[in-house]
């Protein structure tokens, strides 16, 4: 009886206490944002149509969930310093209550500095204001871009100043993403968490072509320690969809940024996508890898020639492997297990081929097309 009693009373606290709190970001953040595509041409309407877009495309569904405002969005302040939307974006509050109605989150952009990188007002000075405007608008991310901070502060400021953010956002008791953005300056990796960062931007800007990709996405190898759950190195946005690069290049994309466990933010015109675009940024399988538990990023582990084999670790003790060919003509990409730390035989399924290939022994290849990518998990 006294037994049961106790275990009753063990029984009713259990279901009292929280659950254990989920870290903000603790996958890599998915979403959109407007600047790849749309640049200083966003506005209410079209963040709306966006909103739409995110949902009858199934998207969200595949679990873009943030729907981010870049730079361009910023008037003055009101004669207490507030910070003011200008003509493009009428009401934040009700452009966030819609999308929170379409179950998607609301981003937001700003700067340390005193003008943004398009020269509208930043948040010198300002940032416990700020931190309280957005929180009252229902704001649920925000990039933070270094740009003109570097007029009134000098660099070695930079975790002092990102700090300061973090603990304004923290103080209005609403849960917002921090992303930083300065570019990777001074290995914001070894600080960024320290500082408040759900995650940094490593590099600067991304364009729509294969260079930029290339560049940007295979420089990331060795950064792979300092990511994990709430904290994630950012190599910048999406280009998929927005017509600079072929379709094997995109794969290649959302493949390497994947593998990286690098934020997913789609930077197209929602609106107008081909299926085969919408194909790449909703592949499941693919998502998986970037979304994995483990929160591990990958990292290269053999190179030969224009021809990378990179691994990430998957929770269960399953691995990603992706098989790059950077070269300029198609050609054999061989894996070897010890390059992993594997043995033996291990079955392999190909994620953009949607097609189980059997056991692998130690040593296999496969042929991967100019700039493209064979993307497997391995159980
Ligand atoms: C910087 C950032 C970009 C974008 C623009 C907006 O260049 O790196 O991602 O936010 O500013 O002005």
């Amino acid at each position: 009886m006294i037994q049961s009693l106790l275990t009753a009373a063990a029984l009713t606290f259990a279901v009292m206490l929280p659950a254990p709190a989920q870290p903000l970001a603790a996958t890599p953040p998915m979403g959109w944002n407007s600047w790849n595509h749309f640049e200083a041409k966003i506005d209410d309407k079209t963040v709306r149509e966006i909103a739409d877009a995110m949902v009858s495309t199934g998207m969200r569904d595949a679990g873009y969930i943030y729907l981010n405002i870049d730079d361009t969005w910023e008037a003055g302040r009101d004669a207490q310093g507030n910070i003011l939307s200008n003509s493009k974006f009428p009401d934040m509050k009700a452009l966030a209550d819609y999308v929170h109605g379409k179950g998607l989150k609301l981003g937001i952009y700003s700067s340390p500095g005193p003008k943004t990188c398009a020269d509208y007002e930043g948040s010198y000075k300002h940032e416990e204001q700020d931190a309280r405007t957005y929180a009252a608008w229902g704001v649920d991310y925000l990039k933070y871009d270094w740009c003109s901070a570097d007029k009134v502060y000098p660099h070695t400021d930079m975790p002092k100043i990102y700090k300061q953010m973090a603990d304004a956002l923290k103080a209005t008791g609403r849960p917002i993403v921090f992303s930083l953005c300065q570019y990777g300056i001074d290995k914001v990796w070894e600080w960024g968490a320290a500082s408040g960062g759900n995650l940094w931007r490593t590099t600067g800007d991304i364009s729509d072509n294969w260079k930029s990709l290339e560049t940007i996405g295979f420089q990331q190898n060795g950064l792979e320690k300092h990511a994990g759950p709430g904290h994630w190195n950012d190599p910048d946005m999406l280009e998929v969809g927005n017509g600079g690069m072929s379709p094997t290049e995109y794969r290649t994309h959302l493949t390497l940024w994947s593998m990286l466990a690098a934020p997913l933010l789609a930077g197209n015109d929602l609106r107008n996508m081909s299926p085969e675009t919408l194909g790449i940024l909703t592949n499941r399988d693919v998502i998986a890898i970037d979304q994995d538990a483990l929160g591990k990023q990958g990292y290269r582990v053999a190179q030969d020639g224009a021809n990378e084999v990179w691994a990430k670790p998957l929770q269960g003790g399953e691995w990603a492997i992706g098989l790059f060919n950077r070269g300029p003509e198609a050609g054999k990409v061989t894996v070897h297990w010890k390059d992993i730390g594997l043995s033996g035989k291990h079955r392999v399924r190909d994620l953009w081929a949607h097609q189980d290939r059997g056991n692998q022994n130690d040593q296999f290849w496969y042929e991967v097309p100019s700039h493209g990518v064979v993307l497997l998990r391995v159980k």
